[in-house]
């Protein structure tokens, strides 16, 4: 890529976090008043969570398709991983519908929980990647810069979801159910193709998964928000 297109990229990529990181301090909801700049409990509505979260979990699974694809076309070129990636995800315990259409049958309630239940159980594997990808030769700063990102902007969509599920469920005492991840041995093999495989299937349940959470997170914002009328 040219200087020129990575500037601009990078350029836009700064707005859009410039955007999240306003939305999150709760700045830029301007006709509302309801956040003083510094207050650390704001009381948001459950739209404007639901905006935020959308927002955020949408950047979350670009920034995860294109870290995949870059990895992809970096590292996985020839050597077949694709055939081998099937169904093998540490979520995989946790049972979240496959589509739009089986998710439209599971309850609200169940579904925030599996968000949560998800989140949380990259909260870990998130945290690996980014040391592991930093100590690869030549750290890749494309994949570098995204991983780290994208480990920062899924624990902020797991404290907004916290914070919708307390408002659609207050006082509902919820399980702290997640997948336990030990993939970590997989990432530090001294065979390389054994690793890059161990990687490629990570980033690529990390972008099936951030898939998942951004459509369940719309169906919901439609079905919360707007009484399903969308
Ligand atoms: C991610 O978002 C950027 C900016 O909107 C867009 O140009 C790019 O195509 C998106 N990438 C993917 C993989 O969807």
């Amino acid at each position: 890529m040219d200087n020129k297109g990575s500037s601009q990229k990078a350029g836009s990529l700064l707005l859009l976090l410039l955007l999240v990181s306003n939305l999150l301090l709760c700045k830029s909801v301007a006709s509302l008043p309801i956040c003083p700049s510094g207050a650390v409990n704001c009381q948001v509505s459950l739209r404007d969570l639901f905006d935020r979260a959308v927002i955020l979990s949408h950047y979350i699974h670009n920034l995860s398709s294109e870290m995949f694809n870059e990895f992809d076309k970096r590292y996985a070129q020839g050597r077949g991983f694709i055939t081998k990636a099937i169904n093998s995800c540490h979520t995989s315990s946790l049972s979240t519908p496959e589509d739009k259409e089986q998710a439209q049958q599971v309850h609200h309630e169940v579904l925030l929980s599996m968000i949560l239940g998800v989140l949380r159980s990259w909260n870990d594997p998130l945290y690996h990647l980014v040391t592991e990808v930093r100590g690869m030769q030549e750290a890749p700063e494309s994949i570098l810069s995204r991983a780290i990102e994208i480990e920062e902007q899924n624990k902020r969509l797991l404290e907004g979801m916290e914070k919708i599920v307390g408002q659609v469920h207050p006082g509902v005492k919820e399980n702290e159910v997640y997948s336990v991840w030990s993939g970590l041995p997989s990432l530090q093999m001294a065979d390389e193709d054994t690793r890059l495989f161990a990687f490629y299937n990570l980033l690529h349940c990390l972008r099936r998964d951030s898939h998942k959470i951004d459509s369940y997170l719309k169906l919901l914002k439609c079905r919360i928000i707007y009484d399903s009328n969308c």
